[in-house]
């Protein structure tokens, strides 16, 4: 099967985003073209490493890299400063010098976490981005944005630091749980509504494809959404404007994950509810044409609506959208599509009118066809 190099500019480098089956067993060698050094930090979560740790470490170990491996948990309680203070301390114990990569093997948890990580340690050691779950692979190993979590927000301690190499290998999705690949799918299909109205096309045909897991069709749709993201955080790397159009879905979506305390939703999952909200929002404005509306719900609807929990109230959702790091005063910052293929920011500040589009999330049946 075909595979593909996407070059992505930073403000420092340029880096390459490789995207082919079967990647995995040849990463000793892609590293070592790339960087001088002989010792690496291999950081994972446990159940990525169980599955994949020992074709990793034999790829590294071919091409002569003394590997230190440092496990986390699996999951969003992972992305914290105490396993920051875990890798620093494999880091040392390693040895690594200036030259010497931390290589990310797992979701975006374990891409935020190593890459916060390597931004920091010794000023910044080099990171290569092995994401192995279709979120990581579409949206969070590209464009540089590396966190973790603190007691009162998310991602709260973070940068801006981008990755040296990333190397996607996509049959690793044969082992994700089809909930996490229907979660991703919904950062995919971001991409074709705020940014690629081709894309999206090509998305309404052949999204039951995807769903079902098929390859051939993965790799088409992971290449297109690399290079939609690759085209924003070129345009605007620090999100001083024009990246923000990424956020579409955030602000109703980190609102539903926050109100219900990170462990009901997939950060894809409630991203999926965030878009939806959003769409109905700027039909409501007279910003999207019903036509336009009614397809982009079609569409992610069929990656699965997950309704509230009981004990959830719109009032609940809207007293977290009210501690958004991104509002500004009275407004709540949307991005609201404006036709199928483009979005536009726009301040919302009729709270009767968010709560009528949140109190959707229980009764609306998203008119699948
Ligand atoms: N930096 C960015 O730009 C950016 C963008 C979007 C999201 N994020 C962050 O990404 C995180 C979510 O990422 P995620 O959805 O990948 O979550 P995750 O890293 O927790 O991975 C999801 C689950 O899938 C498992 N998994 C991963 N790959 C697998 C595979 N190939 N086979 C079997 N199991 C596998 C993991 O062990 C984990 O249990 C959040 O913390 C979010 O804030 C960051």
């Amino acid at each position: 099967m075909a595979g593909y190099e996407i070059k992505v500019k930073s403000k420092d480098f340029t880096y390459r985003v490789l995207i082919e089956e079967g990647l995995l067993s040849g990463l000793g060698k892609t590293v070592r073209l790339l960087l001088p050094s002989s010792k690496a930090l291999l950081v994972s979560d446990s159940t990525v490493f169980s599955l994949y740790g020992e074709r990793v470490l034999k790829a590294l170990k071919s091409e002569k890299w003394q590997v230190s491996i440092c496990r986390v948990q699996p999951g969003e309680k992972s992305k914290t400063l105490t396993s920051v203070s875990k890798l620093y301390n494999a880091a040392v114990k390693a040895g690594l010098d200036r030259n010497s990569p931390v290589i990310a093997l797992g979701g975006g948890v374990v891409g935020d976490l190593a890459g916060f990580a390597a931004s920091t340690f010794m000023r910044g050691v080099p990171l290569v981005m092995v994401p192995t779950s279709l979120l990581a692979q579409v949206d969070s190993s590209v464009g540089g944005k590396v966190a973790v979590n603190h007691p009162r927000g998310k991602n709260l301690i973070g940068s801006f630091y981008p990755p040296r190499l990333v190397v996607i290998d996509p049959l690793v999705l044969n082992t994700l749980p089809a909930r996490q690949l229907q979660a991703g799918l919904a950062e995919v299909i971001k991409y074709g509504i705020i940014e690629n109205k081709d894309f999206f096309l090509w998305l309404e045909e052949n999204i039951g494809y995807l769903l079902s897991g098929e390859n051939v069709f993965l790799v088409e749709a992971i290449s297109e959404s690399v290079r939609a993201k690759a085209r924003v955080v070129q345009a605007d790397e620090y999100e001083k404007d024009y990246r923000r159009i990424l956020n579409f879905g955030h602000t109703i979506g980190h609102a539903l994950e926050a109100a219900t305390d990170y462990s009901y939703y997939l950060h894809g999952e409630a991203v999926l509810c965030g878009m939806l909200l959003a769409v109905e929002i700027s039909l409501r404005q007279n910003i999207l044409d019903l036509n336009a509306a009614r397809r982009i719900k079609t569409m992610l609807a069929k990656c699965g609506l997950k309704r509230p929990p009981t004990g959830l109230t719109a009032q609940k959702i809207i007293d977290r959208l009210k501690q958004d790091k991104k509002r500004r005063e009275a407004d709540f910052i949307f991005v609201l599509p404006s036709a199928i293929g483009s979005a536009t920011i726009v301040p919302v500040n009729d709270l009767n009118l968010l709560k009528n589009v949140i109190e959707l999330l229980w009764f609306e049946d998203w008119g699948v066809v």
